[in-house]
């Protein structure tokens, strides 16, 4: 199967926009050889949001086309559940990427999840649904606050469970803290939250990824007790938990590497270095063509072909490098004020790198060919760092 990369909800499904058909909340049941409890979760479900939200939800059986013919019996409900949609997934395969691409078909302002196996006390949705209506972002089902817990869990899965907590407490404290039971998959979410948040589904822990990638201001918890499977069995093994170790660490770099990239600017300041780059072969081309071609002195030319290059370079840094700033501040008057203060920015960098050279070679007696490249650089940072700031106003 194809790997499944990096996935985005979208803001609002297009299939709602055609059908001008929103609904209120989705709830994806992901399932991999339930046959022997498909058909009572679809009841049980159904019935308590038929009352709770009457016409106003649905419910999607995401199957990964199981051997046991999960998706056949679901699909057969679909005539006497009409609010039960069935996607049988036959090229991917994976919990979390099943959710996601349930979520991407989803039509709900509100999306959820729960287990297809009844491990998951359906009652509980009823309170999570409260916690959203209260404003909650998230509302996670909690094994551990008050009104929590496993049934009989033996001391190696309790220890195993709580010790996979504690690491990722350790290695990402700013995800992993942020809830009692950051293992949880029985959760809601509001779609404005994970719109257009690039998610990328490793292994069963689909609501790290959420926290981790979303923007999620206000998290609810409501307490439930994690029941024994009754029919069916456990698709978790060894390997799970190694996907969890390095889903972990994908996220602490990917948080560590975007912080530092904000911080820094990083890739905005390369754009602006290769910008600056473009800048001295129109001044060296304008220079040359005003020299030989139209005859002007040598001051004229050399200041002429130099605020051509400062015209090169602002209209390439208006569109390129700050150009996700410069949407923001649209109009031809807005435009022309960054202009003039790009290119007062760039004269008194000129000045500022004659004040450099000449402290270099006078003061510190370096050689003016060692001194002019430092300079250029000193006031390639400065004029980054004055026009982010002044002319762009990040
Ligand atoms: N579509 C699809 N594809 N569904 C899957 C897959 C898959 O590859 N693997 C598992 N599922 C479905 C199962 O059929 C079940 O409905 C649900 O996902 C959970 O799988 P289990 O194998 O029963 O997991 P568990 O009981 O050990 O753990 C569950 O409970 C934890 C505690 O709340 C998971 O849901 C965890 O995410 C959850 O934290
Ligand atoms: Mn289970």
């Amino acid at each position: 199967p194809p790997p499944a990369g990096e996935l985005k909800i979208p803001h609002a499904n297009p299939a709602i926009e055609r059908q001008s058909q929103s609904i209120y909340f989705s709830l994806i049941v992901p399932t991999y050889n339930e046959a022997r409890n498909v058909e009572q979760i679809v009841r049980v479900l159904t019935g308590l949001l038929d009352h709770a939200l009457p016409n106003d939800y649905e419910l999607i059986i995401v199957d990964d086309d199981s051997p046991d013919r999960t998706w056949e019996i679901a699909q057969q409900m679909t005539v006497d559940f009409p609010n039960l949609r069935v996607m049988r997934r036959q090229a991917e395969r994976g919990l979390s990427t099943a959710v996601i691409r349930g979520w991407q078909a989803a039509r709900g302002e509100v999306l959820g999840v729960i287990d297809g196996d009844l491990q998951h006390p359906p009652e509980v949705l009823l309170k999570l649904l409260q916690a959203i209506k209260n404003g909650a972002d998230l509302a996670v089902a909690s094994r551990h606050i008050e009104g929590g817990g496993t049934s009989d869990w033996g001391l190696i899965r309790r220890v195993l469970s709580r010790g996979a907590q504690l690491l990722g407490l350790v290695i990402l404290p700013s995800v992993v803290g942020r809830v009692s039971d950051p293992m949880s998959g029985y959760f809601m979410v509001r779609r404005s939250a994970i719109a257009d948040c690039l998610l990328s589904p490793l292994g069963y822990k689909i609501l790290l990824e959420v926290i981790g990638r979303g923007q999620v201001d206000r998290v609810t918890e409501v307490g439930y007790v994690f029941q024994e499977r009754q029919e069916g069995e456990s698709k978790v093994t060894w390997r799970q938990y190694v996907e969890y170790l390095m889903h972990l660490g994908k996220l602490r770099s990917r948080g560590r590497i975007s912080r530092l990239r904000e911080k820094f600017q990083l890739g905005r300041f390369l754009r602006f270095g290769l910008v600056g780059f473009s800048g001295v072969f129109v001044d060296m081309a304008a220079f040359y063509f005003l020299r030989t071609s139209l005859g002007l002195n040598l001051a004229r030319s050399t200041m002429l072909s130099a605020e051509l290059a400062v015209i090169n370079n602002f209209l390439w840094n208006d569109l390129w490098t700050f150009g996700d700033i410069a949407r923001g501040q649209p109009g031809k008057r807005q435009r022309f004020k960054r202009f003039l203060k790009f290119n007062t920015i760039c004269l008194m960098g000129i000045i500022l790198q004659a004040l450099i050279v000449s402290l270099f070679h006078d003061v510190f007696h370096v050689s003016e060919f060692i001194a002019k490249p430092i300079a250029i650089v000193l006031v390639t940072f400065w004029n980054f760092w004055i026009n982010l700031k002044l002319s762009w106003r990040v």
